[in-house]
C-alpha cells in the first residue's frame, strides 16, 4: 500500500503561550491525517511503542496542544509531567536557540562548558538539604535510576536494591527489574538484573489505612528478614508514585525508612522524576513530609521538554566513584543544559510553585465535589498540579478499570488530553501544565464530569 504524506495545515501555528487558548474540534478525534499517520506508523515504527491518543501534533503552548488536521485540544498530561513550564516556553526558546547558534555538542567528558556546572549548582541549591552535595547529569529517567544505583553501591560497598510494590522506575533492564507492574512494562523482557528486591508500600486506599509508621515498620521488618541492613546498598521510593497510581504513602512512612537506613548505611534514594520541580506545590515532593534524602534522581520537569536527568545528593556519596565512572556521550548536552536554566529560572520567577498549589486546590475542589456524588470515585488523591481519582466498581470496591478506559476514551474523543495509571489500570491522573489557564483546566475537568455522567447513563 502506497500512502501519502499528510499535508500540514497551511499555516502551521507557531507553538509556545501565543497560541489560542482554546478546545476547538474541527474533526472527529483522531482526525483523517492522523489517522493517515497512524497507518504509517504502523508500517515503520515498532508494534511495542503504544500510543496514549493518536492525534499528530503540530503545535503546543499553554494548556493546548494542536494537531495535524487543524483540533485544539486541552493538555492534561505535559508529555507524562514534563512540559510543567509549557510547551516552547519563551525563555526556554530563547536560551535553547541561542545555544544552538554557538555549539551542539562536545562532550562534556571530553571538552566541558559551564553550563553544565550551572545546572549542577541549581540542582544542589533547590534539592532537599542544605548539606554539601553534588550533582550529575544523565538523558533520561531510567538512567539517572541507573547511576544512583551505581553511586548507592560504590558508596556502600554492598550490593542489594530494594524498591517498592507499585513503583516505577523505568524500562532498562535494571529499572525493568525495580518496576513492578508486569504489563506492559516487564512482561517478556527477563531475566532481570540480580540483587533487586520488593517491599510492601503504604497504600491507604488498599493497605486498611494503616498508619504510616506501622507501614514502614512491616517494610523494615520485611527487608531485615530477607536481605539484611548489611547486604543492602540502597531503598528507592517515589514520595507519590506515578505510574503505579498516584499513590501518597500515609504520614510517617517515608520519614522512619529514612531514618532506618540512616541508622543502618543504607542510602536512601528519592526517585522525584514524576514529582519534581514544582509539580506537587513544593519544588519536590519529599518536602511535604520535611524529609532529606541521601540522593534525589530528576528528570521529566527538568528542562521544558528537552532530555536530561540528573542525580544529585550527599557530596560524599557521589564522589565515592572513580573518574570515568559516571558519564555518557550526551549525559548534559549542552542544549539540555541552556533549556533546564531556562526552565528552573521560570518556575522561579513566574512562582510556579505556588501556580501548582493553585492548580491542586482548583483541581481538588472540583474532583472531591464530583467523588461526592459519584460512589465510582473511591478517592481522590495526589498533591497540587499532580492528582487522580481511582474508579472501583461501588458494589465490590473493586478496581474498575473497564470503566477508567471507556472515560478516558470519551474524554479524548472530546478534545481533552489525559492519562490512565494504577497498578489495577484504574487511575486517571491529572498532570496539566503549570502554564494552563484556569478556564481550561476547569473546561477539561467539565468534560471529564460529563464522561462520567454519560457513562453511568449508558450503563
Ligand atoms: C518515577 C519515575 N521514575 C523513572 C521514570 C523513567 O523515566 P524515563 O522515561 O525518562 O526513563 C519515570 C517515567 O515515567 C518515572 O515516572
Amino acid at each position: 500500500m502506497t500512502l501519502v504524506a499528510p499535508v500540514r495545515p497551511t499555516s502551521t501555528p507557531l507553538g509556545g503561550p501565543s497560541l489560542a487558548q482554546e478546545r476547538k474540534l474541527v474533526t472527529s478525534i483522531p482526525g483523517p491525517k492522523s489517522r493517515l499517520l497512524s497507518e504509517r506508523k504502523a508500517q515503520a515504527v515498532s508494534a511495542g511503542v503504544g500510543i496514549a491518543l493518536p492525534v499528530y501534533v503540530v503545535a503546543a503552548g499553554g494548556g493546548v496542544l494542536v494537531d495535524i488536521d487543524g483540533n485544539s485540544l486541552i493538555d492534561l498530561g505535559s508529555g507524562i509531567a514534563v512540559t510543567g513550564v509549557g510547551n516552547s516556553a519563551p525563555r526556554v526558546v530563547a536560551a535553547v536557540a541561542a545555544q544552538l547558534a554557538q555549539f551542539t555538542h562536545t562532550c562534556f567528558t571530553v571538552a566541558p562548558y559551564d553550563s553544565y556546572i550551572e545546572v549542577a549548582e541549581a540542582l544542589n541549591r533547590l534539592t532537599p538539604g542544605d548539606h554539601e552535595k553534588r550533582s550529575v547529569l544523565f538523558n533520561s529517567g531510567a538512567e539517572a535510576v541507573e547511576n544512583a544505583v551505581k553511586i548507592a553501591r560504590h558508596f556502600t560497598g554492598k550490593q542489594a536494591i530494594v524498591a517498592f510494590d507499585h513503583a516505577y522506575h523505568g524500562r532498562t533492564n535494571l529499572t525493568m527489574g525495580m518496576t513492578a507492574k508486569n504489563q506492559p512494562y516487564k512482561n517478556g523482557f527477563g531475566p532481570f538484573a540480580p540483587e533487586v528486591y520488593r517491599a510492601p508500600m503504604s497504600y491507604p486506599l488498599r493497605d486498611g489505612g494503616i498508619d504510616g509508621v506501622v507501614a514502614a515498620n512491616r517494610a523494615i521488618s520485611q527487608i531485615e528478614k530477607q536481605i539484611g541492613a548489611s547486604n543492602l546498598a540502597a531503598i528507592i521510593i517515589e514520595p507519590i508514585q506515578g505510574e503505579g497510581g498516584f499513590i501518597v504513602p500515609a504520614a510517617g512512612f517515608l520519614a522512619t525508612l529514612l531514618a532506618w537506613c540512616c541508622a543502618n548505611e543504607v542510602v536512601f534514594i528519592a526517585d522525584e522524576i514524576q514529582t519534581g520541580f514544582a509539580r506537587t506545590g513544593h519544588m519536590f515532593a519529599c518536602e511535604h513530609e520535611g524529609i532529606v534524602p541521601d540522593l534525589i534522581c530528576t528528570a521529566k520537569g527538568i528542562a521544558g521538554g528537552l532530555p536530561l536527568s540528573a542525580v544529585t545528593g550527599r557530596a560524599d556519596i557521589m564522589d565515592s566513584p572513580q573518574a570515568g565512572g559516571l558519564g555518557g556521550t550526551y549525559g548534559g548536552n549542552p542544549l539540555a543544559c541552556a533549556a533546564a536554566l531556562a526552565t528552573i529560572d521560570t518556575y522561579e520567577t513566574d512562582n510556579l510553585v505556588e501556580r501548582a498549589a493553585t492548580i491542586g486546590q482548583v483541581m481538588g475542589e472540583r474532583l472531591t465535589a464530583l467523588a461526592a456524588v459519584d460512589p465510582r470515585i473511591a478517592e481522590v488523591r495526589g498533591r497540587g498540579a499532580m492528582m487522580a481519582i481511582e474508579l472501583v466498581d461501588p458494589a465490590t470496591g473493586e478496581p474498575d478499570a473497564a470503566l477508567t478506559g471507556r472515560v478516558i476514551a470519551a474524554v479524548h474523543a472530546q478534545g481533552v488530553i489525559l492519562l490512565g495509571c494504577g497498578t489495577y489500570g484504574n487511575v486517571i491522573r491529572f498532570l496539566p501544565p503549570l502554564s494552563i489557564p484556569d478556564d481550561l483546566l476547569l473546561e477539561g475537568l467539565q468534560v471529564l464530569t460529563d464522561a462520567l455522567a454519560a457513562d453511568s447513563a449508558a450503563a
